[in-house]
C-alpha cells in the first residue's frame, strides 16, 4: 500500500535523519511513523502518547498499517518514554510551542542525548527558540511549508553548542529564515502573511490610545517595522 500524508507531515519526515530508528512523539493518528518505516526512510520507530484515547489512536493506526513489528507504541508524558538515546531523531509535532517547551526542559541531559530534533510548534515559536537559545542548543534549519496554513519546523542539534545568543528579533522570526527571506518564496510569503496580521491588529487599537493599549500598539508597531525591514 502506497501511503499519502499530507505536505504538513512530508516536510517534517525530509527532516527526519535517514537509516536510523526515530520517535515520534504526540504521534496521535502515527501517519508520520508508519510512512517514515513504510517508506524504509527509517528502520523502527516508537510512538509516544500521553492520554489513553490518543494512546489507543496510535496503537490501532500502527495495526491497520501492519507495522506493529516495526513501530512500538508507548504511553507517557514527552520524553519520558524514551531511554536516553534511543533513537537519532525526536519529532514533536502538531501541538503548542510552549508545550514543547516543557517537554524538552523536563530532562536537559535527556534531551541533549538525540542527535536532532525535529519541531513543529503550532504557536509561540518564540518560546521554542528562546529554550533553545538558552541551552545554547544549535539552530541547524528553519523552513516553512504552506498547507491550507503556514508550518515553521525548526532543526535542532541539542549535541552541538551555539554560544551567540538570540536576539528578540531573532527569536520572533526565526534567524535563519530571516538570511532566507529574499530567496524563499514561501519564506517571504509567510512573512508578508504575519506583516497582514500585524496591520490589521494595529488597525483595530484606537489612534489615541493610550496607558497599556498604547504600549501594546507600539510593540506591534516595533515588530511591523522588524518584518519591513526583512521583507525589504
Ligand atoms: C494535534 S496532535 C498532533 C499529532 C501529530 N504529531 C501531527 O503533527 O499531526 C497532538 C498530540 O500530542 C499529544 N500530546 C500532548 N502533550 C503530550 C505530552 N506531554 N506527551 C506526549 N504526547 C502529548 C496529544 O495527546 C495529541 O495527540
Amino acid at each position: 500500500m502506497v501511503m499519502r500524508i499530507s505536505s504538513r507531515l512530508m516536510s517534517i519526515a525530509d527532516l527526519v535523519i535517514a537509516g536510523e530508528p526515530v520517535a515520534d512523539i504526540g504521534s496521535d493518528h502515527a501517519l508520520l511513523a508508519c510512512y517514515l518505516v513504510d517508506e524504509g526512510r527509517c528502520p523502527r520507530a516508537i510512538c509516544g502518547e500521553l492520554g489513553e484515547g490518543p494512546y489507543r489512536r496510535t496503537f490501532e493506526a500502527v495495526c491497520k498499517y501492519g507495522l506493529d513489528h516495526l513501530i512500538e507504541v508507548r504511553q507517557g508524558n514527552g520524553l519520558e518514554v524514551l531511554a536516553v538515546g534511543e533513537v537519532a531523531t525526536v519529532v514533536l509535532a502538531g501541538m503548542g510551542g510552549n508545550t514543547i517547551v516543557s517537554i524538552l526542559n523536563a530532562s536537559p541531559p535527556k534531551t541533549q542525548s538525540f542527535n536532532r530534533l525535529v519541531l513543529q510548534p503550532m504557536n509561540a515559536l518564540v518560546e521554542v527558540r528562546r529554550l533553545a537559545s538558552s541551552k545554547g542548543w544549535s539552530i541547524e534549519k528553519e523552513t516553512v511549508v504552506k498547507d491550507g496554513d503556514y508550518y515553521v519546523n525548526l532543526v535542532l542539534n541539542p549535541r552541538c553548542r551555539q554560544d551567540n545568543k538570540l536576539s528578540e528579533t531573532e527569536l520572533r522570526w526565526g534567524p535563519l529564515l530571516m538570511q532566507d527571506a529574499q530567496k524563499e518564496p514561501v519564506v517571504r510569503d509567510y512573512y508578508r502573511f504575519q506583516l497582514d496580521k500585524l496591520e490589521r491588529i494595529i488597525a483595530g487599537i484606537p489612534k489615541h490610545s493610550t496607558g497599556r493599549s498604547l504600549r501594546r500598539k507600539q510593540e506591534y508597531e516595533k515588530r511591523k517595522k522588524e518584518l519591513e525591514e526583512v521583507l525589504k
